[in-house]
């Protein structure tokens, strides 16, 4: 059986994110999305808000559930017997960044990755430009799936 983890920040989960649970949960017999619990980064939502996001966001799909995770997503990747990693890439730019981190989770684990190139309607999508925007009062419900877009207008 194939499980892969497809992890992010997902603060908040756009439809370039939901893409890419929508084809992995087609590609891989289960698949894990799981959100960093790390704090050192700003976030917007909790990390019990962005759970709750990504589980109505994914409901649709039965071989898709949510997690979270703290350290290393290589440990976390083996205590769920996952042995792939799902990332999107939108651009050169994720790429030459996500490939160091795959070749290096790679190396500290034996735990490969699969990218899935964005669909080009979310090329340009990212959680922080679609918060900027959002907080400077522009459109943004393009960028989200519906339950989503009404959570990022009551959280600003
Ligand atoms: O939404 P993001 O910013 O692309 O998510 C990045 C994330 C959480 C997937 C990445 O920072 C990560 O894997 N963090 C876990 C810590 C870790 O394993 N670091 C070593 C990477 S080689």
């Amino acid at each position: 059986m194939s499980r892969a983890v497809f992890p992010g920040t997902f603060d908040p989960p756009t439809n370039g994110h939901l893409d890419v649970i929508a084809r992995a949960a087609s590609a891989f017999d289960e698949v894990i999305v799981a959100t960093g619990v790390n704090q050192s980064k700003q976030r917007l939502f909790s990390v019990e808000d962005r759970v709750a996001m990504l589980t109505e966001i994914a409901a649709p799909y039965e071989n898709v559930r949510v997690g979270t995770f703290d350290g290393l997503l290589v440990d976390y990747c083996r205590a769920e017997g996952a042995s792939v990693i799902v990332k999107g890439l939108r651009s050169g730019g994720d790429y030459d960044y996500e490939l160091q981190m795959a070749l290096m989770n790679r190396k500290l684990s034996g735990v490969d990755t699969v990218f899935l190139p964005t669909a080009a309607e979310n090329a340009y999508i990212s959680s922080s430009l679609v918060k900027e925007i959002a907080k400077l009062g522009g459109p943004v419900e393009d960028f989200l799936p519906p339950a989503v877009h009404a959570k990022l207008l009551a959280a600003l």
